[in-house]
């Protein structure tokens, strides 16, 4: 049960202009051990915009000691406002007039890590979405944008670094061992961009200089026994202000960007106006200590996050259903920033491989909603692959649709129309339209209705007229509250080539608009074979009758290296879904002989990209199998995967063996993108090495754990022997933990290997985990990497006929709801698909979503999602 029955869901429909505006605030901060005293000046407007003309002044506040309330100088008494457990409301005095409020906050007690909190030797703040009522009284909406002014007080032993938005204006020294700071930020910002930090920090330094030539001292705060793990975080932000420079003629504005990584913290980064506060798996990298995928995830977070300062900071949202208008264009050119700093194809393909396995997913289950959402109970809910990824590709097929060029005339002309306002993603296409000089209305479907389309394709050949002619039929699925949806516009780039492999037409982008329509392709001399959806050119889904040979063909020969990929993905699960239906009828698995032909000559390519190549050997993961089926099949998708991988390893151990040794380095370890492509195949390699049981490879991992001199290659091998029963496998686990106890990232991989691992012993191992002394509930880097990695990636296990796999994960998330509603509602989404499974499962995990939406004091953001699942 809901703990406050009064919870409405919010329509953007119902969207109102603010009645009044705050032109500026003054915050002053006096943090003691235990409590926090929040002082705040607002000068107040009425909003000349507002319609209504209601004189009620309304300021959200959550969990706030209201201690004195001073309007126009005078003190309120108990009867001249209303106060409730959200806000505090009172008659404005008339159009412009000032608000003075003070309250104690308690920092230490809050482990919702919304708001103001303390972590390990820092206090910081989490204001969006709207975390800022927690900390202060305030008309707490993105639409409201003022100046902040903030005054920090603190010990100086305890809190030596006072850190707000913005220039620092001054600091000195107090009595009684305490000082102060003062920090300004001139643009005019909402309250979700608010930070501050309070802490026992160092800082490592940086600068840049602006092509105007402003210089901008960087600083990347940490605690100290990280310091030496901070280089490639600056460097990453460093490439990010230049690229942004080039790419889209944006610099920096403020004289100073500081970063601070923290451990305890909700999601990835946040991009507060000069002030950015990350998980510190987002900073923190050694050689030893990090993989080549942690390095990328920093580049590609520290870039987002700067990226914000002009695509979310300076425009910002008019409300939070405007959401992808800051993440959707934010991620888009972080995705284009890392592609430009590595390899273009395996970007995109590590891109759509996440896009297709999770959100489609999402886009097929209960909590499916548009990427401008029109509801919602609790919008921490809405921070979606739908509105993050989906947003992107959307983005990203208008910026196909208008070509480089006009497409950065588009964003010139978005920030010059709109910098310092609060705008939707309506002005957003807009502009997209305006340069284009076309009518973007079918567009918009993308931003308003929930679903992945899906195109059903056929196609015939005249031999007489040389004429191939391609039929599309697009569809999209009904989703809750939207049915019977109308046409979208789909830029659809298609190739075909000849049976020597030649693109006969190169890629042409054809432009699917309505329900079914033909394209016919003239003067083509031999039938071809269609490449389609090259480099993934909308987020759908694409039906066509492919041979095995064709889709051998394409993933041998075609010129698009991304599609490659594809091809090699579509023949995979092919052959994963025939031994599915083998094992269900029966049938002993068989994979047919030609598979295991073609992944040898893929292990011979010499000249292609060695990331391309382990991303072709990598098969699809077991839920992205199951989404393929009417009914998820977990144990036989499971059979049928670890199946294919050893006879892939038994046929071909010689060439695997071979191609592993010669990928082995002897030289210094550098992240070029060619030395992180090389381990990325030689591991994934590894991993087909060790499933042929032969004692030489069991050798040759154990060597590579051991003597490996970074932690791509170590935890690539440590992975390996913890998914295996190698009588060596317990030592191993204690030996990385006797190594890395004292690093909660490295520790962190060290829980998720052992909940991802086969056996039948998994949950009761995850069980004792979460009682070891590194584990805490109140880390959601713990709670993810052990019980997240459990749930989500380890289907066979997690999803056990006794049912005790969703009684933990029940279980957890109602302990957890009661510490951080927003981790736990993320958690029960892993459960928010059961009606994909059998009947048995179906019931068991029905079981325990009633059991959760019937709990006591339930948050909003859990009763959400468990109720939407159920409905
Ligand atoms: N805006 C942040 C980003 O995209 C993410 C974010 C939203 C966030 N809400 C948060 C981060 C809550 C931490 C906690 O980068
Ligand atoms: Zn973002």
């Amino acid at each position: 049960m809901l703990q406050d029955e009064s919870t409405q869901t919010v329509y953007l429909k119902d969207y109102q202009p603010p009645q009044y505006l705050v032109e500026d605030i003054q915050l002053s901060f006096n943090i003691n051990d235990g409590h926090t005293v929040v002082e705040s000046s607002m000068q107040m407007v009425r909003n000349p915009q507002a319609e209504n003309l209601d004189k009620t002044v309304i300021l959200q506040g959550e969990a706030l000691e209201l201690t004195s309330l001073v309007v126009d100088g005078s003190d309120l008494s108990i009867n001249d406002y209303q106060l409730d457990d959200q806000a505090l409301s009172f008659q404005a005095p008339g159009e412009r007039f000032t608000v003075k409020t003070t309250s104690i906050i308690h920092p230490e007690e809050n482990t919702a890590l919304e708001g103001m909190y303390h972590s390990g030797r820092m206090y910081c703040t989490q204001c969006e979405a709207e975390g800022f009522r927690k900390i202060t009284w305030f008309p707490d909406r993105p639409d409201v944008m003022a100046v902040f002014t903030t005054r920090l007080e603190a010990d100086i032993t305890a809190c030596p670094v006072l850190l707000s938005n913005g220039n620092l204006l001054e600091s000195g020294e107090l009595d009684d061992g305490r000082h102060y700071a003062v920090w300004q930020d001139p643009f005019p910002k909402p309250s979700y961009l608010f930070a501050l930090v309070a802490g026992d920090l160092k800082a490592i330094k940086g600068s840049h200089t602006t092509p105007s030539g402003k210089q901008v001292e960087l600083n990347i705060f940490v605690e100290e026994e990280n310091v030496d793990k901070c280089d490639h975080a600056m460097r990453s932000l460093i490439n990010a202000m230049r690229w942004d420079e080039s790419s889209y003629g944006r610099e920096y504005d403020l004289d100073v960007y500081n970063i601070v990584a923290v451990n305890d913290f909700n999601m990835g980064a946040m991009e507060n106006k000069g002030l950015n506060i990350f998980n510190s798996k987002y900073v923190l990298a050694r050689q030893d200590t990090a993989t080549d995928r942690d390095f990328q995830g920093i580049e590609s977070v520290i870039a987002h996050e700067y990226f914000h300062n002009w695509t979310g900071n300076r425009i910002t949202c008019r409300d939070w259903f405007q959401l992808s208008l800051k993440e959707g264009f934010t991620v888009f050119r972080d995705q284009c920033f890392s592609a430009d700093m590595g390899s273009h194809d395996v970007k995109r393909i590590e891109d759509v491989r996440m896009l297709r396995t999770h959100q489609f997913a999402e886009d097929a289950g209960p909590m499916a909603h548009p990427v401008r959402p029109s509801s919602y109970m609790e919008i921490n809910n809405f921070y979606t692959l739908t509105v993050y990824e989906k947003g992107a590709e959307v983005v990203r097929m208008q910026s196909n649709l208008l070509g480089p060029k006009k497409f950065r005339q588009a964003t010139d002309l978005y920030f010059e129309r709109f910098d310092g306002q609060a705008v939707t993603t309506d002005d957003f296409v807009k502009c997209m339209q305006d340069v284009l000089g076309r009518d973007l209305s079918q567009f918009k479907h993308w931003y308003d209705y929930a679903g992945t389309p899906e195109l059903k394709v056929t196609s015939s050949y005249d031999a007489d007229q040389c004429r191939y002619t391609l039929s599309v039929k697009q569809a999209c699925p009904d989703t809750p509250g939207q049915n019977n949806k109308p046409p979208f516009y789909i830029p659809f780039a298609v190739g075909l080539l000849s049976s020597e492999g030649n693109d006969l037409i190169g890629t042409r982008m054809l432009e699917v608009t309505e329900k079914e329509q033909q394209f016919v392709f003239e003067n083509i001399a031999e039938e071809p074979c269609p490449s389609l959806l090259r480099g993934f050119s909308a987020p759908v889904t694409v039906k066509y009758d492919y041979s095995d040979a064709s889709l051998m063909f394409l993933m041998q020969k075609d010129t698009d290296g991304f599609s490659r990929w594809d091809a090699s993905q579509q023949l995979s699960q092919r052959i994963l879904l025939l031994l599915v239906k083998q094992q269900q009828s029966q049938q002993p698995m068989a994979v047919p002989i030609e598979y295991l032909s073609v992944v040898a000559s893929i292990l011979g390519e010499q000249d292609t990209d060695k990331a391309l190549l382990a991303e072709i050997l990598t098969l699809p993961s077991e839920s992205y199998i199951g989404d393929l089926m009417q009914q998820v099949d977990v144990d036989a998708i499971h059979q049928a995967r670890e199946y294919l991988r050893s006879e892939i390893a038994n046929n071909l151990d010689a060439e695997i063996f071979e191609l592993y040794k010669r990928l082995q380095d002897n030289g210094n370890f550098n992240i070029s993108s060619a030395a992180m492509a090389r381990r990325a195949l030689k591991n994934t390699l590894l991993g087909y090495l060790v499933k042929s049981q032969r004692q030489e490879s069991i050798d040759l991992c154990m060597q590579q754990y051991q003597e490996s001199d970074n932690m791509t290659d170590t935890l690539s091998a440590f992975v390996v022997i913890t998914d295996s029963d190698l009588p060596q496998r317990q030592s191993v686990i204690k030996d990385f933990e006797a190594k890395w106890h004292h690093d909660p990232l490295v520790m962190d991989k060290w829980f998720s290997a052992q909940a991802v691992s086969s056996g039948t012993d998994v949950l009761d191992n995850v069980k004792s985990l979460m009682k070891h002394p590194g584990f805490s509930m109140t880390n959601p880097n713990k709670v993810r990497s052990l019980i997240g990695a459990f749930c989500s990636a380890n289907p066979a296990n997690f999803h056990r006929l006794d049912g005790e796999g969703y009684k933990l994960l029940a279980d957890v998330v109602l302990e957890l709801d009661q510490l951080n509603a927003q981790v736990a509602a993320r958690m029960i989404r892993l459960m928010s698909r059961w009606r994909r499974y059998d009947k048995q499962r179906q019931a068991l995990m029905k079981q325990q979503l009633e059991r959760i939406v019937n709990a006591d004091n339930l948050s909003r953001d859990v009763f959400e999602i468990a109720s939407k699942s159920l409905a």
